[in-house]
C-alpha cells in the first residue's frame, strides 16, 4: 500500500490527500503509478521471458492511461469486448499481443478480431468454434484460437467470480471439451494454437493454480496422443490481493509457483500467457470520499458518504471488504457505524461495522479500489462518475475528467 501516513497527514505517494480532495473534489478515485509498476515489475522479474508472458486483463481497469503504462512495460492484453479492444488498439497495442475471451461473442465482434490479427481468440463453447470456423471461411482468413476449458477446479473465492467450476458458464467442460479440439484441429480455416483457463479471481492460496496447470498437461498428452499439438497455454489471470489480512501469495511467490509447475509437468515449451488483472492494480487505487452527515440512530450510526455503490459496487455485490481509513486526526470517540453512500438501495454501503474515529465533513479513504471499482461503476441514481487521477513522481495527475451531468443524457432524445 502507497498510502503513508506522517506528521499527522494521510498522503498517497507523497501527495497529501486533504489536498487531492480540496483540487479534485470528492468523491474521486487516486491511483499509485509507482505501485502499479512496482507489481507489474514483480511479477516480470519472475515470469518474464520469451516465452513467459504477462497480459493485463483490461476489464480490472480499463483507464486509457493505466493501460498506456503496462504497454510501455511490455504486458499484452485479455480483452472480452470490442470496447475494450478499441481501447487497447487507441494506445498502441500490438494486436499480435491480444488474446480474446467471453462466452458471448458476436458475429461482427469475431470478424472483427480476425480481420484486426489479434493473437488468439480463446474459444467458450463449440457453438462459438463453428461460428468462428464459418466468419474465417468467409474472410477466407485462418483464425488463431485457443479452447478455454473448464477444468472444474474451486478456487476457493467468491461464487460469482469462481470461473473455473464446471457449474458455471465459461469454458467448454472435461467431457465436451476433447470433441472441440479435435473439430478445431481438422476445420480449414480454424488454426488451433492452443488450451486457454481461467480459474477465478480473488485466488488466495496456490494450489488451485497448481492443480489446474496439472490437469492441463494430462489434456495436452492426451492432445499429443491423438496428434494435435498446441503452441500456447494461457493460464488466466486470479491472483488475489490482500484487502483485509495479509494471506494472499506475493507475486514472487506465485510467479514461482507457476514457474515450478510449468517445469515439473514438462511444460516449459509453450509459449505460456498470464493474464493478470486486480493482483497488477487493486492495491494501487483509492476512493477518496468526504463524510457528509453522521447519523446516529438506536440501532445503527451511519456515517453517509458522497461515494457510494455506483462508484464502488464490490461490496454490495459480493458483499467485499474493503479497508477504510479517515484522513482527518481528531478527538472524537470511535464510533461504530456502517459507512453508506447516498444512493437509494439498502445495499448501498461500503463497510460495515466499522469503527471510526469521524466528524461531518471529514475526508475517508476507501482503499484496495485500483481493481473492479472504476471499470464495474455505474450512474444509478443519475449520478456522474467522478474523476481518477495518478500520481507520476510526486505529481497529481488527471487522466479521466468528472462526468458532467449533462454527460449523462447527451445521448438521449426527447420525444
Ligand atoms: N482472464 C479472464 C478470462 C477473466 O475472466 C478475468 C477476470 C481475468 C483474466 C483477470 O482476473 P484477475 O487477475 O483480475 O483476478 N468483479 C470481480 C472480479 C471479476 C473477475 C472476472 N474475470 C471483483 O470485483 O472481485
Amino acid at each position: 500500500m502507497n498510502l503513508e501516513h506522517n506528521n499527522k497527514a494521510y498522503r498517497i505517494d507523497g501527495v497529501s490527500i486533504k489536498e487531492l480532495a480540496e483540487k479534485f473534489g470528492t468523491p474521486c478515485f487516486v491511483y499509485s503509478e509507482s505501485s502499479i509498476s512496482k507489481s507489474f515489475q514483480e511479477i516480470k522479474d519472475v515470469f518474464g521471458s520469451d516465452k513467459k508472458n504477462i497480459y493485463y486483463s483490461v476489464k480490472a481497469n480499463s483507464s486509457l492511461s493505466i493501460l498506456k503504462l503496462l504497454l510501455n512495460m511490455g504486458a499484452g492484453f485479455d480483452i472480452v469486448s470490442m470496447g475494450e479492444l478499441d481501447r487497447v488498439i487507441k494506445i498502441g497495442a500490438n494486436p499480435k499481443k491480444i488474446v480474446y475471451s467471453g462466452v458471448g461473442k458476436s458475429e461482427s465482434d469475431i470478424k472483427h478480431s480476425i480481420e484486426l490479427g489479434i493473437y488468439c481468440i480463446n474459444v467458450e463453447s463449440f457453438a462459438e468454434l463453428e461460428r468462428i470456423n464459418k466468419i474465417a471461411g468467409d474472410l477466407n482468413i485462418k483464425a488463431p484460437v485457443a479452447i478455454r476449458v473448464n477444468p472444474n477446479i474451486d478456487p476457493g473465492s467468491h461464487e460469482y467470480i469462481s470461473t473455473g467450476l464446471e457449474s458455471t458458464k465459461f469454458g467448454i467442460n472435461l467431457k465436451n471439451m476433447m470433441d472441440a479440439f479435435i473439430y478445431a484441429d481438422k476445420e480449414q480455416f480454424i488454426d488451433l494454437i492452443g488450451i486457454d483457463y481461467h480459474i477465478g479471481s480473488q485466488i488466495e492460496t496456490l494450489d488451485p493454480f497448481i492443480e489446474a496447470i496439472v490437469s492441463v498437461s494430462k489434456i495436452i498428452k492426451e492432445l499429443k496422443s491423438k496428434d494435435i499439438n498446441l503452441e500456447l497455454i494461457d493460464m488466466g489471470g486470479g491472483l488475489g490481493i490482500n484487502y483485509e489480512k495479509n494471506t494472499s501469495p506475493t507475486m514472487k511467490q506465485y510467479g514461482e509457483a507457476i514457474n515450478k509447475a510449468i517445469k515439473d509437468n514438462e511444460l516449459d515449451s509453450y509459449n505460456l500467457i498470464l493474464e493478470l488483472g486486480r493482483s497488477i492494480v487493486g492495491n494501487a487505487g483509492y476512493l477518496i470520499t468526504k463524510v457528509e452527515y453522521i447519523k446516529k440512530d438506536s440501532e445503527k450510526n451511519y456515517v453517509i458518504v458522497d461515494a457510494g455503490m455506483d462508484n464502488l459496487i464490490r461490496p454490495a455485490l459480493y458483499g467485499a471488504w474493503h479497508n477504510i481509513v479517515c484522513i482527518n486526526t481528531n478527538n472524537e470517540e470511535k464510533i461504530l457505524c456502517d459507512v453508506v453512500g447516498p444512493v437509494c438501495e439498502c445495499s448501498d454501503f461500503l463497510g460495515k461495522d466499522r469503527e471510526l474515529s469521524v466528524k461531518q465533513d471529514d475526508i475517508l479513504v476507501i482503499c484496495s479500489c485500483g481493481a473492479y471499482a472504476s471499470s464495474m461503476a455505474s450512474n444509478y441514481n443519475s449520478r456522474p462518475k467522478p474523476p481518477e487521477i495518478i500520481i507520476r513522481n510526486g505529481e497529481a495527475i488527471l487522466i479521466s475528467k468528472k462526468e458532467e451531468i449533462s454527460d449523462l443524457y447527451s445521448r438521449e432524445i426527447i420525444i
